[in-house]
């Protein structure tokens, strides 16, 4: 059979991956070898280096995890992460090893079908961050996927759910906690299409890691009871296999708890591993569903804040939300979905099975990628580009095409027609007659519930039938997904700790941003190890160091043909198309020539131990600060933040991360490093609201001391202008604004500051007097005695002006920190307010 739509969807797990086909109007998942729906994503590689992906590769990571790997989707785009394995000798990237999943799940279809497919739409976490989407696509490659376009889980799973459904405007809530994920989008559906309102995820939490709390928090301690086993704990390499069986055990009893209100586990043959004096260790221990819930509960709290964060953001009440939509295995737990119904108060859909449902909806969608027609065949000699979209809300949509014939042939006096066959009665659009350039449009009728195939025919002057290709072409009745939209904002960040944004979250894709900014340094041609860097970020907050850097661009002094002085302009461009892949550019107007040179945008280092460590404490340290500042205030904002964090019980779920990553588990380290970023966020949010009562006082004075300034040293320019930014500080004050307050504020005084300066050079005076005091640090002595002596003598005769100008030459024998440290900083550009 020859496709002209993709028609195929995986969805590439964490845990499990699954692949299913569109069939008429109907996804259906293709069953592996062993006739199941979903294949574990795991990989064994056996002493001939051959490879095995699914419940065997599986099963082995328990009892011979040196030559198994699973749960590696995460790491994706990572560096040093591959795995070896010691038998083989190979070394295998989490891509690679994703890569054999994806060969498993196309062999499944060669078998199952008996076709071999070269395109398919594969299912990525809306939350996952560029480096990992592209991983994902390097990882198609590598698979022979020559098309693979990148569909967000959750828009596939509300397509799932919706695709034939007869609904009007409603809003609907996509929960999806898989193995390792988590996504809550809000969806629009309406006129037959249906729009991703809203969306926020992350990309740490996931059964997973109810697994690792019920090891760490249940299993480890029952078994220290029983036996003394030195150093046993995650990531301690003698311990590695009976560590990764108790995860297992952990992992099936949690499942059995779905539907038993016990679970045993029994680790006794063959035992757990041995002791110190070589004796076999035996673990039995009856779990109990309540001692579960308990464990599970900080996660399932941090799901539920997430969605109450995404209506609020939308602006979204509970009451408009008509129902949840369940996916992922986690959602199977009894205690999820009482806890999510109350915790949210919206009705739970569970209509569909939640293992599969990503899979089904990729499929759906990928039913509406149109392939490109294969080579033409030796025996036609007339073909056709066709405009027109194979699945769409529309009964009667327009379908519009170009025939071409042999070596530029005239089509003048040639038909062509569209025919329905199956339809009851037989369809057909009627013959066209083209003219010369065999261009023509018509409309089709389509028939709900099914695939319509309408065949095309082409008829020369005098009647005969000629050969086509393509041949025909299918349309369906159905919900269409909507173009993808961004789920964190992409940005560069500033000297100074701020970030620019080029684009920002809930943008649709794909898209274009576009910024011009300034070099904060001079970039020496040639200069060895020379460059000006530009880091570019994902995601939401103002503070550059709150963010992700998913990459730098650099212009490095090795390609440059001349010196690049400060201030100069650089034009930043950075363009994402339909998968999410991102490409960045930096032209410099003064050499008019463009660079590209993006260093590590794909991979990032896990964060290491130490530095875990020392940023734990600190804000450990910083949140009892602020927890007692949110006591003595009795601020409502700042309490409720940190009533939140305790909830989700983020500080110990740090606390646990960064010990398993001290004893080298880098999955961990990951997790924490995440999670430490949301900390300081939600921290910088709660020192906002409580500086708020004293920020606000700061900006009534400042708005009250204005006028009196203005009457008394400004003119009529500084009125307007301090009007202008008075107007903003009064709406900053009404929105709750701190953030923006604050410059305001600043913006204001400084505004005064210079005012009043002008009259009186009270700043120059202030500034001069700074730099006496530091006299001891300045670089060339002589010069600066002499400078301050002329300082003093301009002072004195109140000459402001040439303060100014010794002012200046002050500030270059300032030692280099002060100025900034060139190379080191961590970006060379800022952005002219
Ligand atoms: N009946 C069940 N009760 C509780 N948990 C379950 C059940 N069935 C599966 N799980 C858990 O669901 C998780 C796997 O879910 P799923 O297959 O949806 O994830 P995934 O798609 O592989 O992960 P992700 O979407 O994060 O990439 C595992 O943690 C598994 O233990
Ligand atoms: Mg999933």
């Amino acid at each position: 059979m020859t496709r002209s739509t993709m028609d195929f969807g995986i969805d590439l797990g964490t845990t499990n991956s699954a692949i299913a086909v569109l069939d008429g109007t109907d996804a259906r998942i293709v069953k592996n070898a062993f006739g199941h729906d979903t294949t574990p994503s795991a990989v064994f590689a056996d002493r001939t280096g051959r490879i095995h992906v699914g419940a065997r590769a599986r099963e082995r990571v328990e009892s011979d995890p040196a030559n198994a790997a699973a749960e590696f989707k995460l790491r994706m785009g990572l560096r040093d992460q591959a795995k070896s394995f010691a038998n083989s000798g190979l070394a295998l990237s989490p891509e690679e090893l994703s890569a054999h999943v994806l060969r498993a799940l196309r062999a499944n279809v060669t078998q199952q079908m008996g076709e071999e497919i070269r395109a398919a739409v594969i299912t990525v976490p809306a939350a996952f961050e560029l480096n990992q989407t592209d991983a994902t696509r390097r990882a198609a490659e590598a698979a022979g996927l020559e098309l693979s376009p990148l569909l967000q889980e959750p828009t596939a799973a509300a397509l799932a759910y919706s695709f034939q459904r007869d609904e009007d405007n409603i809003y609907r809530l996509v929960f999806d906690l898989g193995g390792g994920t988590f996504d809550a989008s809000i969806v629009h559906i309406r006129d037959g299409e249906f729009d991703i309102v809203n969306h926020r995820g992350d990309n740490f939490l996931g059964g997973k890691l109810i697994d690792w709390a019920i090891v760490e928090q249940l299993l480890i301690p029952a078994l220290l009871r029983q036996h003394s086993l030195p150093g046993f704990g995650r990531g301690e390499p003698t311990w590695a296999q009976a560590i990764a069986k108790l995860k297992a055990a952990a992992e099936n009893a949690k499942i059995e708890l779905s539907s038993s209100p016990t679970a045993l586990i029994d680790i006794s043959e063959p035992p757990l591993c041995t002791d110190a004096d070589g004796n076999p260790v035996e673990f039995v221990h009856e779990l109990h569903a309540a001692d579960v819930e308990a464990l599970t509960e900080p996660f399932v709290a941090r799901a539920v804040n997430i969605c109450h964060a995404a209506l609020a953001e939308s602006q979204l009440a509970p009451e408009k939300i008509d129902r949840v939509l369940l996916v992922g295995g986690p959602t199977l737990m009894p205690y999820l979905r009482r806890r999510l119904a109350e915790g949210l108060g919206i009705e739970l859909d569970v209509s569909q099975d939640p293992m599969t449902v990503v899979a089904r909806g990729a499929a759906i969608f990928a039913g509406t990628q149109r392939l490109p027609v294969g080579p033409t065949r030796p025996d036609v000699s007339f073909t056709v580009d066709l405009e027109y979209k194979p699945i769409g809300s529309d009964p009667t949509p327009l379908v519009g095409g170009v025939v071409r014939g042999p070596s530029g042939r005239s089509l003048e006096g040639f038909t062509i027609e569209l025919v329905n066959a199956d339809a009851r009665p037989p369809w057909r659009s009627g013959k066209i007659t083209l003219p010369a350039t065999g261009s023509f449009v018509t409309t089709l009728r389509a028939e709900p519930e099914r695939r319509n195939v309408y065949s095309i025919v082409l008829e020369s002057p005098t009647g005969g039938g000629e050969r086509i290709q393509p041949s025909e072409l299918t349309y369906t009745l159905g919900v269409v997904a909507p173009a993808a939209t961004l789920t964190h904002s992409i940005g560069v960040g500033l000297s100074g700790n701020e970030v620019a944004w080029l684009l920002e979250k809930g943008t649709r894709i794909p898209a274009r941003g576009h910024e011009i900014l300034r070099s904060t340094v001079r970039l020496v041609r040639g200069q060895s190890g020379g460059l000006l860097r530009i880091p570019i970020l994902e995601g939401e907050h103002a503070r550059a160091d709150r963010n992700r850097q998913v990459g730098s661009l650099e212009i490095l002094a090795a390609e440059v043909a001349r010196d690049i002085p400060p201030n100069s302009e650089i034009e930043v461009d950075i363009e994402i198309d339909g998968s999410r892949l991102v490409t960045t550019r930096a032209f410099v107007p003064i050499l008019e020539e463009d660079f590209e040179t993006v260093h590590d945008l794909t991979t990032e280092r896990a964060p290491d131990p130490a530095e875990l460590r020392r940023a734990l404490e600190a804000e450990r340290r910083r949140l009892a600060d602020l927890r007692s500042g949110a006591r003595r205030t009795g601020d409502p904002a700042a309490q409720a933040i940190l009533d939140a964090l305790d909830d989700e019980q983020v500080v110990d779920q740090i606390e646990n991360d960064v010990a398993s990553t001290e004893h080298g588990d880098t999955d961990a380290a990951s997790t924490a490093g995440k999670r430490m970023l949301d900390l300081r966020a939600k921290l910088d949010d709660v020192e906002h609201a409580l500086e708020w009562p004293s920020l606000v006082e700061l900006a009534n004075r400042v708005l009250a001391d204005a006028p009196g300034l203005i009457e008394e040293y400004g003119d009529a320019k500084d009125r307007k202008r301090h009007e202008r930014i008075a107007a903003e500080v009064r709406r900053a004050l009404d929105g709750r604004d701190a953030a923006h307050l604050r410059i305001l504020v600043d913006e204001l005084t400084a505004h005064l500051a210079i005012m009043v300066d002008r009259k009186t050079g009270a700043v120059v005076m202030a500034r001069f007097s700074q730099l006496v005091e530091r006299r001891a640090e300045l670089r060339d002595q002589a010069l600066a005695n002499r400078l301050i002596t002329e300082g003093q003598r301009a002072v004195d005769a109140n000459d402001t002006e040439r303060l100014r100008a010794v002012i200046r030459q002050l500030l270059e024998l300032l030692p280099d920190t002060d100025r900034g440290s060139e190379s080191e900083d961590f970006s060379n550009v800022y952005k002219s307010r």
